[in-house]
Order: structure tokens, then sequence, then C-alpha cells
């Protein structure tokens, strides 16, 4: 089975969850494909869970292109191919012009989408990028290239002028023609409002069980972070009780938890 946009987006109105894994090798890739995940997001996370930095801010498109080009080559070989996402890093994107440039590099490593993030600021570079014949998906909520501005690791949208903003920002990205969007750690009934008022597909991370997939970063669902957020949970350790413990059994659990909309599950909301 090779996963493409058109049959995802066809969920949202099947009502049929899909699962995003953020891995950034061929290894990986390769089990992520053997459980029949439908979306591997090469994710700027590698700045912190492979390289060791505190944030995302130091990733360069270079190292986006060759974890890109590795996830690639890992997904040709499998019968299961997943959609890969790839990130655009931190300050690939302040204008069009970088943005067009910048989103090739990525797409000619093997990428089928690229993610942005921000808000409405990026209506239009987002709109250029898809006429471009580039998909998009849009970030919103907690933004961790925008960590310094943020003041931290913070959950977002609690207040109800920050709602009102991120259900603007959301709806403009929808219209510009962005596919999917990430919400990232922002309160439950937030994240199902989204969902509801928009077209595109929803990837929730921290935003509750009402969004129309799930994405979580390989090595955290596999037990690997020292001081894991309150949403991840560990699929290694608590996988499906019938199933031997491995790396591809983690991944089916997390991959039939969110079908069955079991993860996430109330301890990992935010409200
Ligand atoms: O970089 C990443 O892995 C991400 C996800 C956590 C959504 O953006």
């Amino acid at each position: 089975m090779k996963y493409s946009i058109q049959t995802l987006r066809q969920r949202k109105s099947d009502h049929s969850k899909f699962s995003v894994v953020a891995a950034y090798d061929a290894s990986f890739t390769a089990a992520i494909n053997q459980a029949e995940i439908e979306v591997i997001l090469v994710g700027d996370s590698l700045g912190m869970v492979v390289q060791g930095q505190s944030s995302t801010v130091p990733v360069t498109i270079e190292q986006m292109v060759y974890h890109t080009e590795a996830v690639a080559r890992g997904n040709a070989c499998g019968a299961s191919q997943a959609l890969v996402i790839a990130d655009m890093p931190f300050m690939s994107y302040a204008n069009t012009e970088d943005a067009l440039a910048n989103a090739a590099k990525l797409m000619r490593a093997g990428a089928n989408m690229v993610k942005l993030e921000g808000g409405a600021w990026l209506a239009d570079t987002t709109a250029k990028l898809v006429e471009c014949g580039i998909p998009v998906c849009a970030h919103i909520g907690l933004t961790p290239q925008s960590v310094n501005k943020l003041g931290g690791y913070k959950v977002q949208g609690r207040s109800d002028d920050q709602q009102q903003q991120l259900l603007n920002d959301a709806k403009a990205l929808d219209k510009a023609g962005a596919d999917f969007i990430v919400l990232e750690c922002i309160p439950k009934s937030l994240a199902a409002e989204i969902t509801q008022h928009t077209e595109f597909s929803t990837i929730g991370i921290g935003a509750g069980c009402d969004t129309d997939a799930q994405v979580l970063v390989c090595y955290d669902m596999l037990g690997l972070s020292s001081s894991p957020a309150k949403f991840v949970k560990n699929f290694l350790a608590e996988g499906e009780a019938s199933q031997a413990p491995s790396i591809v059994n983690a991944f089916i659990a997390y991959k039939q938890a969110v079908e069955n909309s079991s993860y996430p599950a109330p301890e990992h909301e935010y409200q």
C-alpha cells in the first residue's frame, strides 16, 4: 500500500483516523512500514533527539535534506510505503523566495510534502508553494522553532484571545491550500473546534483525541525520552498485551490505538 495525500484526506469524511511517526533514518522507516503506518514526518525534532541540541533552532536545510534522503531510501524498499513529510527548518521560509528554493531541495530529496511552523502570516507562502506543486502541512499551537519567543515549551491557546487567533490561523492556512495541519500542545476542545471548522486534516500532538490523525516522535513512543511530555505514551512498554514487545509491534499498537481512539486518553490531554 502506497499512501497518498488524496486517500488520507478522504479519511476525514470517513471518520477513519491515520497515524504519523516522526523518524529520521532508513531502519526506522522500514519498521514503520512493516506496521503500515500512513505517514512519516522527517521532523526537525532530530535536532534534539538525534543531535542532542536543546532546541530545533540549530537544524539546517542541509541536515534536513540528508535525513529526508535516508528516509526516502528506506521507504522505497517496503511493501507498504508511507507518505513522507519533511520539516522546513528554522529561517528557511522567512520569505516566499527562500521557502520555494528550500522546499524544492526537500522535494528533490524525496519528500512528498513540506511542513512549515506558523499562522496566517504563512498563508501567501503556502498558496505559492501549493501553486508550484508542493503540498503543504501547516503547524500551529506550540511551534518549537519559536521557543525563544514563546518563552519555553508551553501549552498554547488557553485564553479566549489565543483560541480565536489559532482558529483564524487554521482557517487562513486551510483556505491557502494546505492539505494537513499539525496542532501541537493546545486544549482538546480547541483542537476539536479547528478540526470541525476546517477542510484539511488535523494531526494532533498533545491536542486530544478529536483530531483526524496523531503524531509522535519515534524515540518518545519507544520510551527513549528521559523526561517525556504529558501526551507521550510508551507503546513498547504498554502496547497490546497479546503481542510480544518489539519495535514493530509498538508501532502496530500505536496505529491501532489511534484508529480506535484509545490514544490519546484523558491523561494525555490538556484542558
Ligand atoms: O519536528 C517534529 O518532530 C515535529 C512533530 C513533533 C510534530 O514537528
